[in-house]
């Protein structure tokens, strides 16, 4: 007997031990987005890798790539899946297609890859003024067969629901948070879907762009897109906003208040700032923005008018330089880290922790592609050749304000020339396509030597050499369910030699 008690002490000190793990993993907890629209795209297995050393517990996807999703299969990381806008047509049209759906995409990857699936994204951003009306009918229907479908699928409880939806759905025409409501063109429509999601324990997801308040409003008052206080701040009754993040999220609460969903649960779905591609975006408003955010997560600063924090999915891992540019250059810079996983910027993760690059990432060789030193910049070929160049590969950082805005003529070619040549994967005869005027050379033209950590100067990329990353095994399991495992295992040996001690 006397064994017993002791072994069931060890027992109480390892639930303690496992609840301590716990915590500490839910106190480092913070999403963010893993978009892949990317010429040479990290390999999964590193970027679950980096997601777990940089503290990353929750991760967003824009489709439910099976890669990815692979890659995630008992990493400990929980997943949000998406649904692209295109896909909300055919979903919308049958339930039958929906099972089809969840059946590939959710239910297998959980059941065969372990993978922690907690929530289907059914759409992104399906109401921005700027698709007109194309998803206004389907984005509902979409909705219900995809829950539907979970449900039969037996993923009713474990797998949730949810919209991502642009701060445009909603507005406020007082200017202050408790005149918010929805769209007038849409508010029954929103109502419904909120009822649904409501009704289905799914929460709404918003994305919030404060950098975009900015860009489209060049007399927005900067220091209100950031944290740290603002010299012209919202007041809206008693409360005073001092940042456009907790305005703009508090319009939806006041807007989900109105109509009688005042407690309806919300994620921020995407957030963050751009490194390159405008004059605002750049490596210090950037760190500025990210890290303001980070000390809100990591404290569990909600907002006035919602003391308790929202799951917040930053925006986003990696650039991505196939992005459509459309919206603007800075389009393809979103990442906190470059594309190929290093640290653009150190962010401080709290507990004494900052950012950690990827690691295990291959190259293609060191060469690049640039003008040729006898090639005159009056040629008359040279624009075109600019051109075909930029039309194939990212020229982003080349525009006025970007990180590349500043080269001269010939650096300008050369770095035109070079993103295409690395593009193309360096092949053979793509830096002979432009006229004579290019050469490849093993001297980094980069114009400043002070290398990563500072992208805030240009840089002259090589890219990932995508061929030689063969897809590999999974990684490991974390280190938080190691242990666990291992405390579990102690305990059930602790417990057998109890029994055959107390045996008469
Ligand atoms: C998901 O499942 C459907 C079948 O309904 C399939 O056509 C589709 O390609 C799958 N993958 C993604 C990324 O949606
Ligand atoms: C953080 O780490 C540095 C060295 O790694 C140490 O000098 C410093 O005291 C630490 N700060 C805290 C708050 O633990
Ligand atoms: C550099 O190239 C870009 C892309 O073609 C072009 O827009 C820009 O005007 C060029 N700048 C200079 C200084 O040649
Ligand atoms: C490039 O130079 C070679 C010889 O140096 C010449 O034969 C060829 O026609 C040139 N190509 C173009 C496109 O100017
Ligand atoms: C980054 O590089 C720029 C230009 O070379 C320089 O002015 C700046 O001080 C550097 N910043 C850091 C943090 O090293």
């Amino acid at each position: 007997m006397e064994h017993f008690h002791f072994h069931r002490s060890i027992f109480f000190l390892w639930i303690l031990f496992v609840i301590v793990v716990e915590k500490v993993s839910i106190a480092e907890g913070m999403g963010v987005n893993w978009g892949t629209r990317a010429s040479h795209p990290l390999p999964p297995d590193i970027v679950v890798k980096l997601l777990k050393e940089n503290g990353f517990n929750k991760v967003k996807l824009f489709e439910a790539d099976p890669g990815a999703l692979k890659a995630l299969g008992r990493s400990g990381i929980q997943v949000m899946v998406g649904i692209p806008n295109d896909m909300l047509a055919s979903l919308a049209s049958t339930v039958r297609a929906a099972e089809e759906w969840v059946q590939q995409n959710v239910s297998s990857f959980i059941s065969k890859n372990g993978v922690d699936i907690r929530y289907v994204a059914v759409g992104n951003e399906p109401f921005l003024k700027a698709y007109k009306d194309t998803f206004i009918k389907t984005t509902l229907p979409a909705l219900e067969n995809v829950q539907a479908a979970l449900i039969k699928a037996g993923l009713g409880r474990q797998v949730k629901i949810t919209v991502p939806i642009n701060a445009d759905v909603y507005k406020t025409d007082s200017g202050v948070p408790s005149g918010g409501n929805f769209r007038s063109d849409i508010h029954n429509l929103m109502m419904k879907i909120v009822k649904f999601l409501s009704d289905n324990g799914g929460p709404l997801t918003i994305n919030i762009y404060p950098f975009l308040s900015l860009y489209a409003d060049p007399h927005f008052p900067i220091d209100f897109a950031f944290f740290s206080g603002s010299s012209s701040p919202v007041v809206d009754g008693s409360i005073t906003y001092n940042n456009v993040f907790e305005a703009n999220y508090d319009t939806l609460v006041w807007a989900l208040e109105k109509n009688g969903f005042g407690s309806m649960p919300i994620i921020v779905g995407e957030i963050g700032w751009p490194t390159d591609g405008d004059a605002n975006a750049n490596i210090e408003y950037a760190r500025k923005f990210n890290q303001g955010l980070l000390d809100r997560i990591s404290r569990g600063i909600g907002t006035p008018k919602r003391p308790t924090p929202p799951d917040i999915y930053i925006f986003g891992l990696v650039d991505e330089d196939a992005k459509s540019i459309e919206p603007g250059n800075f389009e393809r810079h979103w990442g906190v880290f470059a594309f190929d996983g290093a640290i653009k910027y150190q962010l401080d993760l709290g507990n004494n922790r900052s950012l950690t690059s990827a690691k295990g990432v291959r190259y293609l060789a060191r060469k690049w592609c640039v003008m040729a030193p006898e090639a005159n910049v009056m040629d008359p070929s040279l624009p075109e050749s600019i051109n075909y160049a930029c039309s194939y590969a990212d020229c982003t950082s080349l525009g006025y304000g970007s990180s590349c805005g500043g080269l001269d003529v010939k650096s300008n070619a050369s770095y035109a020339f070079n993103m295409y040549y690395q593009t193309m994967n360096q092949q053979k005869g793509s830096c002979e396509r432009f006229h004579n005027l290019s050469v490849i050379t093993t001297i980094d033209p980069s114009p400043s030597s002070s290398g990563r950590g500072n992208s805030s100067s240009c840089r002259f990329e090589i890219m990932i050499d995508v061929g030689r990353h063969q897809s590999r095994a999974n990684p490991g399991t974390s280190s938080a369910t190691k242990i666990k495992h291992f405390s579990l295992v102690f305990f059930v040996l602790a417990f057998v030699v109890d029994y055959y001690m107390s045996l008469p």
